[in-house]
């Protein structure tokens, strides 16, 4: 594998600090233009760095709350452990309330918080931080077998050559290392296939242009950034054989939430006859939610729209506006969800389903 390929997949962009107390992050916000590590040390900026996206993307959400919890854990300065598990409980409530819509956030806290169900009253604390340190790694670890997995069986639906589209992040910076949505792409180009990507920029946060567009870069992998407006005419011209994308929450029949403008290209794709895939891990299965519409949608601040990348504002400061951060693509638009245990088909209610025997 080249060197450039590897520095993208295998970015360090979430670990625990050396102290254990702190969690390391890159700030995506401050990408392309700088690489800036910054180290989260208290539950505000913790919650801060999720809501303000400098860490984002569903996986990368959590496993960086799940190693904030622990070093916040640690913080806790008690010998006494029901008062360490209703702490502990308020900080898990507290970082779950930064971002509703990806499901990984509260599904790395509630692994987190199963672990103290393991403990007495009389219970050791050390003993019990010590397992919150290994849950935190395991569910990091995971993640990295969970996107190769979604890269393997994501590659085996391409074909050398293909014009690809894609929607938002969903590659190395997202995730742990490949990515979901973008891992095929580099796992193709890792075994010499070559991919002509088209990125929607994403508005109004711009993780296609500042980040998917910046991954493929600098991968060597051929990539054309776009508007998000642009996406219809690049399927006319008959560049795009597959849509690939991330996902923040599936519901358990098969509609999937993934970032705005999603669903659009889900229409798009069927009126052209281009297969729609949708990637992601297991964690971003929501069981509880029957449809789509039991999904909650992050409002985000109409600032995003109106200023924030913009020399001066691009529209009156009391015009209103709608900011919605996510859509949900119906399940009639999807071809296949992709998953690490394997690729889903219609009907999603059966074939998703089929990945949690132990719910049945
Ligand atoms: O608001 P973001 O940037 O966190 O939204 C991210 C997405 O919609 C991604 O496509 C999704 O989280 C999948 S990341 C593998």
């Amino acid at each position: 594998m080249s060197e450039e390929l590897t520095k993208v997949t295998h970015v360090d962009n979430v670990r625990l600090g050396d102290d254990e107390r702190s969690v390391v992050i890159i700030d995506q916000t401050q990408l392309p233009n700088r690489t800036v590590y910054l180290t989260l040390r208290t539950k505000e900026e913790m919650f801060d760095a999720i809501k303000l996206l400098r860490v984002r993307g569903a996986p990368a959400i959590g496993i960086c709350a799940a190693y904030c919890m622990y070093a916040l854990a640690r913080q806790i300065d008690t010998d006494d452990y029901t008062y360490f598990v209703s702490a502990f409980h308020s900080i898990k409530e507290y970082l779950n309330s930064s971002r509703p819509t990806a499901v990984n956030l509260s599904w790395a806290l509630n692994r987190m918080e199963k672990v103290l169900e393991q403990g007495e009253n009389d219970e050791d604390l050390g003993d019990v931080l010590e397992l919150l340190g290994k849950e935190c790694r395991a569910i990091h670890q995971e993640d990295i077998a969970m996107c190769r997995a979604i890269s393997e069986y994501g590659l085996s639906l391409l074909q050398d050559g293909d014009g690809i589209l894609t929607h938002c992040n969903a590659g190395p910076l997202a995730t742990s290392r490949y990515g979901t949505a973008l891992g095929p792409l580099f796992l193709g180009k890792e075994q010499g296939k070559e991919f002509h990507v088209f990125s929607d920029e994403t508005r109004p946060l711009l993780q296609g242009a500042r980040l998917t567009s910046y991954e493929l870069q600098k991968a060597g992998i051929d990539v054309t950034l776009i508007c998000d407006n642009m996406a219809s005419i690049v399927m006319k011209n008959g560049w795009i054989n597959a849509c690939l994308v991330g996902c923040d929450r599936i519901a358990a029949n098969g509609d999937a939430a993934n970032k705005i403008g999603t669903s659009g290209v889900a229409i798009l794709a069927k009126h052209y006859g281009i297969p729609f895939y949708v990637l992601g891990p297991t964690s971003t299965i929501d069981m509880n939610c029957k449809t789509g519409d039991d999904i909650e949608i992050e409002l985000r601040d109409p600032e995003e729209i109106k200023n924030k990348f913009y020399a001066e504002p691009q529209a009156l400061a009391e015009v209103k506006c709608y900011n919605p951060a996510f859509d949900v693509t119906d399940h009639s638009l999807i071809t296949a969800i992709v998953t690490e245990k394997g690729i889903c088909r219609a009907p999603f209610t059966e074939s998703l389903a089929a990945l949690f025997p132990e719910q049945q």
